[in-house]
């Protein structure tokens, strides 16, 4: 048995909003194998976001573990946090993109931030554009590109530098249905190509998707169950 690239540990998560505590998550236990595509749902509010960001190590849980590739994170000093946070690839529903960058600058910055040379960063923004099938839009910026395009900027974004898995909050949460079943169909594509993701959505249809579903309520796991396609 192969160690899981995710495991949480009965993690916790309260907020304080001023003095009172929201207990966004509480208590959960998940394992996400390497190569999976896992599906999170579950209403607004229910702590989707915040588990995403735990995995994502852009915050600390309140108490429980996490372990990343069988890493306990609370044991990462901020160097080596800093440094798993670039091996993760983020897509958000906003698709935040830099505005005054093409498309192929956008995708070329996360690669600088990660010291590729500069002939290899633009070889390699050109193949990702092309995978997610923007190749003629790549001196485009963003306010000349659809919503379904810029997220397709995005998602090359996050697979510029090697990402560990693929962490995706409601991808398709501002782009039409149509738009969603393609974008759904490259997360698909990047997923089949050996890429570990797990994706936040409100949206049944695109959770059927993929290999694996959780249902959260309230802060909880509701249900975990692997699509046997
Ligand atoms: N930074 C924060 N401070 C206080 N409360 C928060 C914060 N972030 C989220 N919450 C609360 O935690 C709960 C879960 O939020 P979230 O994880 O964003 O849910 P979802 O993504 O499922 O909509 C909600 O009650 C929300 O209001
Ligand atoms: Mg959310």
């Amino acid at each position: 048995m192969s160690v899981p690239i995710i495991e949480a540990k009965d993690l916790k998560k309260t907020y304080l909003l001023g003095k009172v505590p929201v207990e966004a998550l509480r208590g959960i236990n998940l394992n996400v194998k390497r190569g999976e595509f896992l599906s999170i749902l579950g209403p607004s509010g229910s702590g989707k976001s915040t588990l995403l960001n735990l995995i994502g190590a852009l915050d600390k849980p309140s108490s429980g573990k996490l372990l990343i590739d069988g890493v306990d994170e609370s044991t990462l000093d901020d160097n080596q946090l800093t440094e798993l946070r670039g091996r993760i690839g983020f897509v958000f529903q906003f698709f935040n993109l830099i505005p005054r960058y093409t498309a192929i600058q956008n995708v070329e910055l996360a690669m600088s931030i990660a010291n590729v040379g500069k002939s290899e960063r633009s070889k390699r923004a050109k193949e990702l554009l092309e995978t997610v099938g923007l190749k003629d839009r790549m001196n485009h910026k963003p306010a000349e590109l659809s919503g379904g395009q810029q997220q397709r900027v995005a998602i090359a974004r996050a697979l510029a530098n090697e990402p560990r898995f693929m962490l995706l909050d409601e991808p398709t949460g501002n782009i039409d249905s149509r738009t969603a079943q393609e974008i759904i169909g490259l997360i698909k594509k990047v997923n089949g190509e050996g890429v570990t993701v797990i994706m936040v959505t409100h949206d049944q249809n695109l959770a059927r998707e993929a290999s694996h579903t959780i249902e959260v309520f309230d802060g909880m796991i509701k249900s975990d169950e692997v699509n046997h396609a």
